[in-house]
Protein backbone atom coordinates (compact mmCIF):
# COMPACT_ATOMS: atom_id res chain seq x y z
CA UNK A 1 0.00 0.00 0.00
CA UNK A 2 1.37 3.33 -1.30
CA UNK A 3 1.20 5.76 1.56
CA UNK A 4 -1.45 9.30 1.27
CA UNK A 5 2.39 11.22 0.73
CA UNK A 6 3.77 8.50 -1.95
CA UNK A 7 0.21 8.40 -3.59
CA UNK A 8 -0.19 12.49 -4.13
CA UNK A 9 3.89 12.74 -5.16
CA UNK A 10 2.78 9.50 -7.93
CA UNK A 11 -0.35 12.10 -8.98
CA UNK A 12 1.77 14.92 -9.03
CA UNK A 13 4.59 12.91 -11.66
CA UNK A 14 1.70 12.00 -13.75
CA UNK A 15 1.12 15.96 -13.41
CA UNK A 16 4.55 16.73 -14.62
CA UNK A 17 4.74 14.28 -17.31
CA UNK A 18 1.48 15.14 -19.46
CA UNK A 19 2.97 16.72 -22.34
CA UNK A 20 -0.85 17.33 -23.64
CA UNK A 21 -1.68 19.56 -20.28
CA UNK A 22 0.73 22.03 -20.96
CA UNK A 23 -0.35 25.33 -23.00
CA UNK A 24 3.99 26.21 -23.51
CA UNK A 25 6.47 23.11 -23.60
CA UNK A 26 8.59 24.49 -20.46
CA UNK A 27 5.88 25.82 -18.38
CA UNK A 28 5.80 24.43 -14.52
CA UNK A 29 2.70 22.06 -13.44
CA UNK A 30 1.22 23.30 -10.91
CA UNK A 31 -0.29 20.05 -9.08
CA UNK A 32 -1.51 21.11 -5.86
CA UNK A 33 -0.18 20.81 -2.26
CA UNK A 34 -0.57 20.91 1.17
CA UNK A 35 -1.80 18.54 4.15
CA UNK A 36 -2.41 14.62 3.01
CA UNK A 37 -4.56 14.37 5.48
CA UNK A 38 -6.37 17.26 5.02
CA UNK A 39 -9.90 17.49 6.26
CA UNK A 40 -10.50 20.97 3.95
CA UNK A 41 -9.69 20.79 0.48
CA UNK A 42 -9.74 23.97 -1.31
CA UNK A 43 -9.89 23.74 -5.56
CA UNK A 44 -9.54 26.95 -7.93
CA UNK A 45 -9.84 27.10 -11.15
CA UNK A 46 -6.13 27.70 -12.77
CA UNK A 47 -2.44 28.52 -12.14
CA UNK A 48 -1.94 32.49 -12.95
CA UNK A 49 1.68 33.84 -13.24
CA UNK A 50 2.72 33.38 -10.28
CA UNK A 51 1.73 29.92 -9.74
CA UNK A 52 3.40 29.36 -13.06
CA UNK A 53 6.53 30.18 -11.99
CA UNK A 54 6.66 28.79 -8.46
CA UNK A 55 4.64 25.98 -9.26
CA UNK A 56 2.54 26.37 -5.70
CA UNK A 57 -1.09 27.09 -6.22
CA UNK A 58 -2.86 30.82 -5.10
CA UNK A 59 1.12 31.95 -4.47
CA UNK A 60 -0.02 35.17 -5.84
CA UNK A 61 -2.61 38.38 -4.87
CA UNK A 62 -5.42 36.05 -4.79
CA UNK A 63 -3.06 33.46 -2.74
CA UNK A 64 -2.45 36.04 -0.04
CA UNK A 65 -6.48 36.90 0.85
CA UNK A 66 -6.90 32.82 0.61
CA UNK A 67 -3.84 32.81 3.45
CA UNK A 68 -5.70 35.70 5.25
CA UNK A 69 -8.92 34.30 4.91
CA UNK A 70 -7.23 30.61 6.55
CA UNK A 71 -6.09 32.84 9.37
CA UNK A 72 -9.48 34.25 9.81
CA UNK A 73 -10.44 30.61 11.09
CA UNK A 74 -7.51 29.55 12.81
CA UNK A 75 -6.00 27.47 9.88
CA UNK A 76 -2.81 28.21 7.97
CA UNK A 77 -1.93 26.54 4.48
CA UNK A 78 -0.39 23.88 5.99
CA UNK A 79 -3.36 22.22 7.36
CA UNK A 80 -5.42 22.46 4.03
CA UNK A 81 -4.53 20.84 0.95
CA UNK A 82 -5.33 23.56 -2.04
CA UNK A 83 -5.02 22.77 -5.82
CA UNK A 84 -6.66 23.68 -9.48
CA UNK A 85 -9.17 21.60 -11.20
CA UNK A 86 -6.28 22.73 -14.39
CA UNK A 87 -2.91 22.20 -13.55
CA UNK A 88 -0.92 24.60 -15.99
CA UNK A 89 -1.25 28.48 -16.82
CA UNK A 90 -3.70 29.03 -19.95
CA UNK A 91 -2.56 31.57 -22.29
CA UNK A 92 -3.50 34.75 -21.40
CA UNK A 93 -5.04 33.69 -18.30
CA UNK A 94 -8.36 32.37 -19.91
CA UNK A 95 -10.90 30.39 -19.16
CA UNK A 96 -10.11 26.32 -19.26
CA UNK A 97 -11.86 24.98 -22.57
CA UNK A 98 -13.96 21.77 -21.66
CA UNK A 99 -11.87 19.22 -23.16
CA UNK A 100 -8.93 20.50 -21.07
CA UNK A 101 -10.61 20.02 -18.16
CA UNK A 102 -12.02 16.62 -19.29
CA UNK A 103 -7.97 15.85 -19.56
CA UNK A 104 -6.82 17.47 -16.42
CA UNK A 105 -9.89 16.68 -14.04
CA UNK A 106 -8.89 13.00 -13.16
CA UNK A 107 -5.77 14.62 -11.83
CA UNK A 108 -7.92 16.29 -9.00
CA UNK A 109 -10.32 13.61 -8.33
CA UNK A 110 -7.30 11.32 -7.91
CA UNK A 111 -5.89 13.78 -5.28
CA UNK A 112 -9.83 13.95 -3.01
CA UNK A 113 -9.54 9.84 -3.64
CA UNK A 114 -6.65 10.15 -1.77
CA UNK A 115 -7.36 12.55 0.79
CA UNK A 116 -10.54 12.17 1.53
CA UNK A 117 -11.76 15.32 2.81
CA UNK A 118 -14.43 15.75 4.98
CA UNK A 119 -14.96 19.17 3.05
CA UNK A 120 -14.46 20.22 -0.54
CA UNK A 121 -14.70 24.14 -0.93
CA UNK A 122 -14.90 25.21 -4.62
CA UNK A 123 -13.27 28.86 -5.00
CA UNK A 124 -15.23 29.91 -8.06
CA UNK A 125 -17.65 28.49 -10.59
CA UNK A 126 -15.07 26.47 -12.53
CA UNK A 127 -14.48 24.05 -9.38
CA UNK A 128 -18.26 23.97 -8.93
CA UNK A 129 -18.89 23.44 -12.53
CA UNK A 130 -16.39 20.35 -12.54
CA UNK A 131 -16.85 18.96 -9.65
CA UNK A 132 -20.93 18.97 -9.62
CA UNK A 133 -21.70 19.10 -13.51
CA UNK A 134 -25.20 18.83 -12.52
CA UNK A 135 -25.87 21.67 -10.18
CA UNK A 136 -27.79 24.16 -12.45
CA UNK A 137 -27.54 26.98 -9.28
CA UNK A 138 -24.94 29.56 -9.94
CA UNK A 139 -22.01 30.40 -7.43
CA UNK A 140 -24.07 33.49 -6.53
CA UNK A 141 -27.14 31.32 -5.31
CA UNK A 142 -24.77 28.68 -3.94
CA UNK A 143 -21.98 30.49 -1.81
CA UNK A 144 -22.41 29.75 1.56
CA UNK A 145 -24.22 26.97 1.79
CA UNK A 146 -22.96 23.65 2.41
CA UNK A 147 -24.08 21.07 0.13
CA UNK A 148 -24.19 17.28 1.18
CA UNK A 149 -24.26 14.89 -1.76
CA UNK A 150 -23.91 11.39 -2.25
CA UNK A 151 -21.61 11.08 1.48
CA UNK A 152 -19.44 14.62 0.39
CA UNK A 153 -19.80 17.77 1.89
CA UNK A 154 -19.13 20.45 -0.10
CA UNK A 155 -19.27 24.58 0.02
CA UNK A 156 -19.04 26.99 -3.17
CA UNK A 157 -17.58 29.93 -2.53
CA UNK A 158 -16.49 33.16 -4.48
CA UNK A 159 -13.55 33.11 -5.70
CA UNK A 160 -10.96 34.88 -3.98
CA UNK A 161 -9.44 37.10 -7.06
CA UNK A 162 -13.38 38.29 -7.84
CA UNK A 163 -13.44 39.39 -4.67
CA UNK A 164 -10.12 41.43 -4.01
CA UNK A 165 -10.79 44.58 -5.86
CA UNK A 166 -14.86 44.18 -4.88
CA UNK A 167 -15.28 45.02 -1.33
CA UNK A 168 -18.71 43.86 -0.57
CA UNK A 169 -17.65 40.26 -2.40
CA UNK A 170 -14.40 40.78 -0.22
CA UNK A 171 -16.65 40.64 3.01
CA UNK A 172 -19.53 38.08 2.01
CA UNK A 173 -16.17 35.52 1.53
CA UNK A 174 -14.58 36.17 5.11
CA UNK A 175 -18.66 35.74 6.12
CA UNK A 176 -19.03 32.52 4.10
CA UNK A 177 -15.45 31.18 5.38
CA UNK A 178 -16.61 32.05 9.15
CA UNK A 179 -19.17 29.49 8.62
CA UNK A 180 -16.40 26.75 8.18
CA UNK A 181 -15.82 25.67 11.39
CA UNK A 182 -19.36 25.18 12.42
CA UNK A 183 -20.13 23.34 8.81
CA UNK A 184 -17.10 21.42 10.11
CA UNK A 185 -18.60 20.16 13.00
CA UNK A 186 -22.02 19.59 11.78
CA UNK A 187 -20.29 17.13 9.15
CA UNK A 188 -18.61 15.71 12.03
CA UNK A 189 -21.31 14.96 13.82
CA UNK A 190 -22.77 12.96 11.02
N1 LIG B 1 -6.34 31.45 -9.17
C1 LIG B 1 -6.66 30.13 -9.16
O1 LIG B 1 -7.79 29.74 -9.49
N2 LIG B 1 -5.73 29.27 -8.79
C2 LIG B 1 -4.51 29.64 -8.41
O2 LIG B 1 -3.71 28.76 -8.07
C3 LIG B 1 -4.20 31.01 -8.41
C4 LIG B 1 -5.12 31.89 -8.79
Amino acid sequence: MMTKVEALAEVARRVAACKRCRYEPNQNPVPGEGNPDAEIIFVGEAPGAKENETGKPFVGAAGQFLNEMLNSIGLERLDVFIANVIKYQPPGNRDPLPDEIALQLPFLNKQIAIIKPKLICFLGRHALAALLPDEKRTISQLHGQLIELKGQAFLPLYHPAAALYNGGMRQTLLDDFAKIPAYMDKISAG
